[in-house]
């Protein structure tokens, strides 16, 4: 397996695609993205550089060399549906995107993009994801963040009217290398843990399970004061590649496997 990062492989540098074929792919992985919500804002051109023609240059290339392409999308191409928030019914591959903001945008349109370059190609839409980094310094996704915060003497303020599914990076690794082995139609798939909750929910679920008890306060989105708009609801069904044996473990347990080997510990 080769992993390709900057400054060798630079997304946003067409030319770099020839460092490619170098290599003898059967499946290439783009993990990339430009992923500051709030950021995606005001940096439109980036987000859509990274997001959209990025992915969609590399689908294009999988296609002509006969490479199994696989990209990562997101549950913030939805938007407000009010009836699947009351009713809490997960969306599904066929609902119609309509994203919030210019990050949601920006990916959706890579999706767009790159199933249109390359029908053969997989877009796996997740969320809220959390994990190991192998690099140097320790990327601050929510849990470790909140283990740091939560050492600390400050109220913590976490969204409470955003419903989420926390997803354990290992875990949806794991379940992308089942799916390649399906050979699986090319097009959209959901894969996160199973289950659902609030940012704050899992905030205190994080808290419990390491016996932490700093002072944490639910706020809602309005609240929170954030730029970019979130959906307020957002969990995905995995029914789909629930059909080709692929099933994810709860959230919780996810949450208690990673915990149980984080690198910060309180
Ligand atoms: N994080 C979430 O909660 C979440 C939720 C739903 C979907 N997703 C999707 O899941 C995927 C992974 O997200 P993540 O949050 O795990 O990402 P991440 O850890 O922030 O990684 C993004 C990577 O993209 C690389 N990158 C940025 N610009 C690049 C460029 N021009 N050329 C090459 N590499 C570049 C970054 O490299 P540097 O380290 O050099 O900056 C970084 O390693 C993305 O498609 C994201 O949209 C994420």
């Amino acid at each position: 397996m080769e992993k390709l990062d900057r400054p060798y492989f630079d997304l946003e540098n067409p030319a770099h695609l020839k460092t490619l074929d170098s290599l003898s792919l059967d499946v290439l992985i783009n993990t990339a993205a430009y992923n500051d919500v709030d950021k995606a804002e005001e940096e439109i051109g980036e987000a859509f550089r990274l997001n959209s023609e990025a992915p969609s240059r590399l689908a294009g290339y999988c296609r002509k060399k006969d490479i199994l392409f696989i990209t990562f999308s997101t549950d913030y191409v939805f938007g407000e549906y009010e009836e699947k928030r009351e009713f809490r019914m997960p969306f599904q591959e066929t609902d119609e995107a309509r994203p919030l903001s210019v990050y949601g945008v920006s990916k959706w349109a890579g999706e767009c993009m790159v199933l249109n370059r390359n029908p053969d190609a997989l877009v796996i839409r997740t969320c809220g994801l959390y994990g190991r980094h192998r690099g140097t310094h320790l990327k601050r996704n929510f849990v470790e963040l909140m283990l740091q915060l939560g050492r600390g003497d400050k109220t913590l303020r976490v969204v409470s009217d955003q419903i989420v599914t926390p997803t354990s990076t290992w875990d949806l690794s794991q379940n992308t290398y089942k799916l390649i082995q399906c050979s699986p139609k090319g097009g959209l798939y959901h894969m996160t843990n199973e289950g659902e909750c609030s940012w704050f929910e899992f905030a205190e679920t994080i808290f419990n399970m390491v016996k932490l008890a700093p002072d944490v306060r639910a706020v809602l989105q309005s609240e929170y004061g954030a730029k970019a708009r979130r959906p307020s609801y957002s969990v995905l069904s995995k029914e789909k590649v629930g059909k080709y044996g692929i099933h994810f473990q709860t959230w919780e347990k996810a949450l208690s496997d990673y915990l149980s080997t984080s690198s910060v510990k309180p």
